[in-house]
């Protein structure tokens, strides 16, 4: 390819295509790291061409420069909301509703959703490329937030044609939404940055989208679920056809629809997904029915706010009020001190709650929440339920004001609060709760997965003086065993059958068994991209870590701290000992030399263009970045080098000639 125009656009239609089968068809078809070189690639070239970049370039997601306020814009067609059926004889009044209302309503087709739990919001095309997005606002105008929308990844800047004609004008609407697993992360996120949490992920989509400076929102997980049409110069003739229509030009639709033909079906339809809501990805709150027929949908028309042809049947509440009887504290695995409520037993949309979590001491201040209070209660999916906040007017004057105690519960060590963070800790590395939850976890589903090994016979295991760390699991005995309480010779076998099983494990498992600070599943799969062995990992430099993307200085603070400690090397090695056998992913050939380093180039090569020169870096583990910095660790120079080669200089960074650059490869390559 000779045309930077062309391989800007054939990159684009690359990240484009990988983007619509990662997001839409839920197909990915290239690695995460695969993504990433090509979406550098692009940003590399329309650095070196500014005047190729455009507003449906993939690399527009990464957010722009903040905001100081969201402009309002006026809807061409306003965003309707719709009436609630808060029971089976509602829905089947409106059921004979629109049966009276049209001429032929026999034998109506209605289509049955998910009603998504987000926030509604509309993005506007015009000749396929996106142009506007807002809120719904107040349905008549709203706010525009163009620029957050583009961040989110499951939107399409620019419609996919060649499956369909591309509208001049196209007004699609539908919910935007943060999924559970990912809002539980947010929220972790969010107390380790000393930042309050959301209390739901609507809160937290919400919070996400309204921010004036679209690069945080770009960082937040936000998804969306396309339902309905604004203005558009195409025509459908059923609700169905619209939304089969809407992935082939890249939008996201929610799978779970349904045809009903009878209010039965539609009744079974609402009832079989209340029944799923704990299961699925995403908050729902209700199921929305519409008129499938779009000739129908007209002759019904609309009310003032709401349209005839719709309605929502909605769940049963996940809010419910009860009362605190007492606040007792947890201590997790790291020494974290969580106060949980203890709550009169409530039924909240078909689950006993009797606990829920307080996260911490700023919280329990900040929500002024005491003992005895009656509390509004509030669980989400699997979420920990959560106390949103006390009912005042129902205070008697017998509520307690609650501090955390000065001394573990555990073991009688005292507690600090760490400076920086919101969370108070238990002094005592050799705390036996935190003993109890390093095993736990080490031995959890998704890190060793040690099958059969629960939390009560962790418990038990170390209360008996069986094991006293992870290492130990490895050595258990079978008279051991046999010797504890309710443990026949099955179980005992069964127990070390699957401890030995479980030795053979990936890299990233057991870099998440471990325990290491801030180092979770999602961080073992970095680093295990990362590093050909748990030696490399061990002797890697803070410089190396951070280098790393996705690596940040916590991490790499926190993967160092855990090597330096001679008590947890000593672990790893009776591990190692006991028989551990680590897959790792990548090998340790000499031909990832560049690994950890990055480089620069400035002026004309001879040799080779930039961007071979940037291949052949990232070919051997290294990095190429457009611009000086102190963490860069070579500056090569061709002729006629610019401002940056002075940088280096300025800041001490090493300069070297194409010459020695080629030179440098080659002796790594002997
Ligand atoms: S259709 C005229 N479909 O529910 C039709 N709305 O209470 C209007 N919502 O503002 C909307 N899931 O934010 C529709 N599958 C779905 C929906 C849905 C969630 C929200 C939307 C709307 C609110 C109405």
């Amino acid at each position: 390819m000779t045309n930077v125009t062309d391989q800007i656009k054939y990159l684009k239609d690359q990240i484009n295509s990988a983007n619509y089968n990662y997001y839409i068809k839920d197909n990915p078809t290239i690695s995460d790291a695969e993504y990433d070189k090509l979406l550098r690639k692009l940003q590399q070239f329309e650095l070196d061409n500014p005047e190729l970049i455009t507003d449906d370039s993939p690399t527009k997601r990464v957010g722009s420069t903040p905001i100081s306020k969201f402009n309002t814009i006026t809807h061409s067609i306003p965003l309707l909301s719709l009436d609630n059926a808060m029971n089976e004889e509602e829905l089947r009044n409106f059921i004979t509703r629109v049966k009276k209302n049209l001429p032929d309503g026999k034998n109506i087709q209605i289509i049955a959703e998910p009603k998504i739990d987000g926030l509604a919001v509309e993005l506007v095309y015009k000749d396929g490329v996106f142009i506007q997005g807002s809120t719904r606002g107040n349905g008549i105008t709203g706010e525009d937030i163009t620029e957050n929308l583009r961040t989110i990844k499951s939107i399409p800047l620019r419609l996919r044609s060649d499956k369909i004609p591309v509208p001049q004008t196209l007004e699609i609407r539908g919910e935007v939404y943060i999924d559970v697993v990912n809002f539980k992360k947010l929220n972790k996120q969010q107390l380790n940055n000393e930042k309050q949490p959301f209390a739901n992920p609507r809160n937290a989509a919400a919070g996400s989208l309204r921010q004036l400076d679209s690069r945080i929102t770009a960082t937040r997980p936000l998804n969306m679920f396309c339902y309905s049409l604004g203005k558009s110069d195409i025509s459908f003739s059923t609700h169905l056809e619209f939304l089969q229509t809407l992935p082939k030009w890249g939008f996201r639709t929610n799978p779970l629809v349904k045809i009903c033909n009878t209010v039965d079906e539609m009744i079974s339809f609402h009832n079989d997904l209340e029944s799923k809501r704990d299961t699925l990805d995403y908050e729902i709150d209700g199921t929305v029915f519409k008129v499938n027929s779009i000739e129908m949908q007209n002759i019904l028309g609309v009310k003032s706010r709401s349209p005839r042809w719709a309605i929502a049947g909605k769940f049963k509440a996940r809010q419910e009020i009860s009362q605190i009887i007492d606040i007792e504290i947890g201590v997790g695995r790291t020494g974290v001190i969580t106060p949980v409520a203890l709550l009169k037993p409530i039924d909240i949309g078909g689950v006993t709650v009797t606990h829920a979590t307080l996260h911490n001491q700023d919280e329990i201040d900040r929500k002024d929440i005491r003992i005895n209070d009656w509390v509004i209660v509030q669980r989400a999916g699997d979420v920990i339920p959560q106390i949103v906040k006390s009912i005042i007017e129902r205070r008697t004057g017998e509520e307690k004001i609650y501090k955390l105690p000065e001394t573990c519960p555990v073991c009688n060590s005292h507690i600090i609060k760490i400076e920086g963070e919101a969370k108070h800790r238990c002094a005592n590395i050799n705390c036996i709760a935190q003993l109890k939850g390093s095993i736990k976890h080490f031995a959890s589903k998704n890190a060793m997965d040690i099958v059969g090994l629960g939390d009560k016979l962790v418990d038990q295991l170390v209360d008996e003086n069986i094991i006293s760390n992870i290492a130990d699991l490895y050595y258990i005995k079978i008279d051991d065993l046999l010797k504890m309480e309710r443990m026949g010779e099955k179980s005992a076998s069964n127990l070390l059958q699957s401890i030995e099983k479980s030795k053979t494990t990936t890299f990233a498992r057991f870099l998440h068994g471990l325990g290491i600070r801030n180092v979770g599943r999602f961080m073992g799969k970095v680093l295990e991209k990362e590093f050909p062995d748990l030696e490399t990992l061990k002797n890697a430099t803070e410089e190396q870590l951070n280098n790393i993307d996705g690596v940040g200085q916590i991490v790499t603070n926190s993967i160092i701290n855990f090597f330096s400690e001679e008590k947890n090397l000593e672990a790893v090695n009776k591990l190692i000992d006991g028989g551990l056998k680590i897959q790792t992913l990548i090998q340790n050939k000499n031909e990832d030399f560049f690994s950890g380093m990055t480089f620069v180039f400035t002026g004309s090569l001879e040799t080779m263009t930039r961007s071979e020169a940037k291949e052949l870096v990232e070919k051997y583990g290294g990095k190429a970045s457009s611009s000086v910095s102190k963490k860069t660790d070579y500056v090569v120079i061709g002729a006629n080098p610019g401002s940056k080669a002075d940088k280096a200089e300025k800041l001490g960074v090493k300069i070297m000639s194409e010459k020695e650059f080629n030179e440098l490869i080659k002796s790594k390559l002997i």
